[in-house]
């Protein structure tokens, strides 16, 4: 072959693959936007959790623009700052906005197939029809299945501090909220209380616990067109196994049976039989996907809250007696009954629950793709259609522009005045917008029970196995401390 064109074509070749590079390492400087230079190899970030590793970047870019550049897996991803672009994002510009961008391949893995990861219209479609499960009239209808779990709850605690005066409540926590969904959920009784075991319980664990393949995770969120061609699933085989059929032995029953419960299998069974025409009908697959999502949206978003409450409320003691006296206080009122409305009147036990959803946002950031191509107000920019966006929930809750002094435990700030004071997204726990968490009166009212009914009769505080401050796990993405959570526990 003659030589001066193989040559010339290797030339051509390096000097596009130059171009290539050149144009994704320079995105943002291209754009002049403020970002960190794309980083090779192992970053010193590597070990942080990632609300940690966000909170550094948007503290570095916090007044310059109202967003920031930064780069994952060689893609542009852009980091949400001002809080007026986040009401923009989560709410004025939906329509730009409406996606997450998270993985899910609904051939092969038919339960990835739920209400967080779908898009568009099915996204849309789907929650029109679920939105009517989470009213407060449905809240009220599976308050006494929650109650019931609760004191399963405080008995198994009374019957432990008969023996123990010291233990770790994390794990006992995740398993009261098991419970409550399960039976809410899935209309079975769980057990984990008393055996720790109990299948949903491991199943919950081996979804949070297990060790992720990181290669396959990668490939899912940055080629997921790839990733459905090579048929590839997020949802471990056995687990997504034991959900169909748990599912598949519960919908049989009820129907065969006659049984109504009151509870979101109820009203996913009642859409699959399409009794509603207004509510449009699910398939199996699509009601087994929901019920799935509830299960791991439901269960360990709100013991992590809760296991962040009391481990506050023990190093805060005058915050844990104010917290008490308001569950006296009202159930006093209330003839010694925790009833749907009493739990409602527990405004302090409320904003413990809010200040600990601050200081410790389970979802630590937000994730947004943009759509189609959007013109950030106020600057220049435009971001292209597939642009991934992050809003740091973890750093807004931590700057102290916003929550002075923000590593102090403080219920009062969110009293309706202090509450008034501050830009309405300033506080997102649970998202905002159309897309914002579907159960939060539902994760908020089991953790308004969980803890009203341990501070009635218990007091917890430091011993000898705990550690101040905690740490986060790298390891999972709900925050969630290193350590467990280990608290003396006495009888009021
Ligand atoms: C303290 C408890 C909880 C917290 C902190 C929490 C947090 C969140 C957050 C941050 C999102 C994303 C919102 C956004 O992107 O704007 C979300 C979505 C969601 N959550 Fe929750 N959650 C909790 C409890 C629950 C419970 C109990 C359930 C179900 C029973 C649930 C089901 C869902 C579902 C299905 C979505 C997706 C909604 C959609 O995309 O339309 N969550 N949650
Ligand atoms: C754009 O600027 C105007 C005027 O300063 C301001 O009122 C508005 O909130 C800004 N919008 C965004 C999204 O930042």
């Amino acid at each position: 072959m003659d030589l001066t064109l193989l040559v010339a074509a290797l030339g051509l070749l390096l000097a596009y693959g130059y171009y290539r590079v050149k144009k994704v390492v320079n995105f943002w400087a291209d754009r002049n936007v403020p970002h960190n230079p794309i980083s090779f190899g192992k970053s010193p970030e590597q070990g942080l959790h990632m609300g940690k590793m966000l909170q550094k970047h948007y503290n570095q870019f916090k007044g310059q623009y109202p967003f920031a550049g930064m780069y994952f897996l060689f893609k542009p991803l852009v980091l949400a700052i001002d809080l007026e672009l986040l009401k923009c994002i989560f709410v004025k510009d939906f329509q730009y906005f409406h996606d997450r961008g998270t993985f899910y391949n609904e051939r092969d893995d038919p339960l990835s197939a739920h209400l967080f990861n779908l898009e568009g219209n099915k996204w849309k479609n789907l929650r029109t029809k679920l939105s009517p499960t989470f009213t407060s009239g449905k809240m009220k209808m599976m308050y006494p299945a929650m109650i019931k779990a609760g004191r399963q709850f405080s008995d198994y605690m009374e019957d432990k501090i008969a023996v123990e005066s010291e233990f770790e409540l994390k794990d006992l926590l995740a398993r009261f909220t098991t419970d409550v969904i399960g039976i809410c959920a899935f209309g079975i009784e769980c057990n984990s209380m008393k055996d720790p075991n109990a299948q949903f319980r491991q199943m919950g664990r081996r979804h949070f616990e297990e060790p992720r393949n990181r290669l396959r995770d990668s490939v899912c969120m940055g080629a997921p067109k790839l990733a459905r061609f090579l048929r590839l699933k997020m949802i471990n085989a056995e687990l997504s196994e034991f959900f169909i059929n748990v599912v598949r032995e519960t919908i049989d029953f009820r129907v065969k049976n006659n049984v109504r419960r009151n509870d979101f299998m109820d009203l996913l069974i009642a859409m699959m039989k399409g009794d509603n025409p207004e509510l449009g009908s699910l398939t199996f697959n699509e009601i087994a996907a929901q019920a799935f999502v509830f299960f791991v949206a439901g269960f360990e978003t709100s013991s992590t809250t809760m296991t962040w409450a009391l481990y506050e409320l023990s190093v805060n003691q005058d915050i844990q007696s104010k917290g008490r006296q308001c569950v006296e206080d009202v159930l006093e009122k209330h003839n010694g009954d925790l009833t749907y409305e009493a739990i409602m009147e527990m405004t302090y036990i409320d904003q413990i629950l809010q200040e600990t959803l601050r200081k410790y946002p389970p979802v630590p950031v937000h994730f947004r793709v943009v759509t189609k191509d959007y013109r950030v107000p106020n600057t220049s920019t435009t971001l292209s259609a597939g642009t991934r966006v992050l809003i740091p929930v973890y750093a807004v809750h931590h700057d102290p522009e916003i929550f002075p002094d923000p590593e102090r435990f403080d219920p009062d700030r969110f009293t309706p005045e202090a509450i008034a004071q501050r830009h309405p997204y300033a506080w997102t726990p649970f998202g905002e917008g159309p897309r914002i968490c579907v159960g939060m009166r539902f994760g908020l009212m089991q953790a308004r029970i969980g803890l009203a009914l341990l501070l009635k009769s218990f007091r917890f505080s430091s011993g000898q196995k705990s550690t101040v401050p905690l740490d986060f796990t790298p390891k999972s993405f709900i925050l969630s401390p290193e350590q467990g959570l280990w608290l003396k526990v006495d009888k009021v």
